[in-house]
């Protein structure tokens, strides 16, 4: 129904949204025996991935860290170990921080309204309304994916969105209108669920849905097609890697603090940084992945070390396998690194300057 209709009839989507939270409501771990800690990190955690990849990394979490002291104490290190293959590897430094300003305060000290939570790191108006409405009954309404898509079905809204964020945008005032002010954190949490569960992206189960009765993309039929978000323009990049063992270990690079991203994190060394050229190495491996907008090719070349030069650059180290275990790698390489061990076989000597050239 129109957004002004469906204001209306609020009351009625509030009771037919909680209802079914009530009884549908999946057991997570953050919901049994909530606190504040749960709440920050699951949110942290959920923030672009699926709860069923979240359950192990939670489990962990609460067992190696059980509150803010413990993960204050942490090293950057030990906590981007600990979130190893989640993905958006700034989450996991912001929550460090987070904790580190939490931990000091007296409860009477820590905020409990969205707008005094955006002042923590990593805390944007997604998770400080998520975080302030379940743990302290804070009236701020969660606009994510999953809300834009509910209610852009509901409303049967066709405008084109440039991106999500747009999209966030514009539906912010509706969503503040249809919040539930007795339960805020239990309405935000019903409309995730209810996004993540029935409305979903490409089938979305209508016959089972609470709010169905207020759904004018499901009356129109055209439920599955909205929200209108532009296609994301792919950017693709090629990227070629290094693989040489030495006595010391496999060479590896440390993503420096003031990179854009992946900051702490190691991953196999570039051609480019090692000034190696891809014609004198043999390639091994070569993998696609994407991340966020951008189609990433990596190869990966196998080198002696006698064709490294003489300096290794900044930021470069050899590990031995039994320190690679203990270093943060992200997803792909920790796989990679471990597949091409497995595999290792010593460098065939150096291809003469000359090879690879046309003859
Ligand atoms: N996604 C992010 N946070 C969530 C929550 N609390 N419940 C359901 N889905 C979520």
């Amino acid at each position: 129904m129109p957004a002004e209709k469906l204001i209306q009839s609020r009351e009625k989507f509030r009771q037919a949204l909680i209802s079914w939270y009530d009884a549908h409501a999946r057991d997570l771990p953050w919901r049994r025996q909530p606190s504040l800690y749960k709440t920050v990190v699951s949110e942290f955690m959920l923030q672009q991935t699926q709860v069923k990849t979240v359950l192990p990394y939670f489990a962990a979490w609460l067992q190696n860290y059980p509150n803010f002291d413990a993960l204050a104490a942490a090293s950057e290190e030990q906590v981007l170990k600990s979130w190893e293959g989640l993905g958006y590897y700034s989450r996991a430094r912001n929550l460090h921080k987070l904790a580190q300003q939490i931990a000091p305060l007296a409860p009477a000290q820590i905020p409990t309204d969205a707008r005094s939570w955006l002042k923590f790191p990593g805390v944007g108006p997604y998770a400080a309304a998520a975080i302030c409405s379940i743990s302290f009954d804070d009236p701020s309404a969660v606009v994510d994916g999953n809300v834009v898509r509910i209610l852009s079905r509901l409303t049967a809204d066709q405008t084109p969105y440039k991106n999500s964020t747009e999209a966030a945008k514009a539906y912010r005032p509706l969503t503040a209108e249809l919040l539930n002010p007795k339960r805020p954190g239990d309405h935000n949490q019903a409309m995730m669920e209810l996004g993540a569960t029935l409305c979903s992206k490409q089938s979305p189960q209508c016959l089972l849905c609470p709010a169905r009765a207020f759904c004018a993309g499901q009356r129109q039929g055209i439920a599955e097609t909205l929200p209108k978000l532009a296609k994301i323009k792919f950017e693709t990049q090629e990227i070629d890697r290094a693989w040489i063992e030495g006595p010391k270990g496999i060479l590896l690079h440390q993503i420096p603090a003031d990179a854009a991203r992946m900051k702490g994190l190691h991953e196999l060394p570039t051609l480019e940084a090692l000034k190696l050229d891809a014609a004198h190495g043999t390639q091994i491996a070569a993998r696609k992945r994407g991340i966020t907008r951008y189609r990433i090719t990596e190869r990966i070349h196998q080198f002696k070390p006698s064709q490294l030069p003489s300096k290794l650059p900044a930021h470069h180290l050899w590990a031995s396998p039994a320190k690679l275990e203990t270093l943060p790698f992200s997803g792909p390489h920790r796989r990679w690194i471990a597949e091409l061990l497995a595999n290792s076989s010593p460098a065939p000597s150096p291809t003469n300057s000359s090879a690879g050239k046309a003859k």
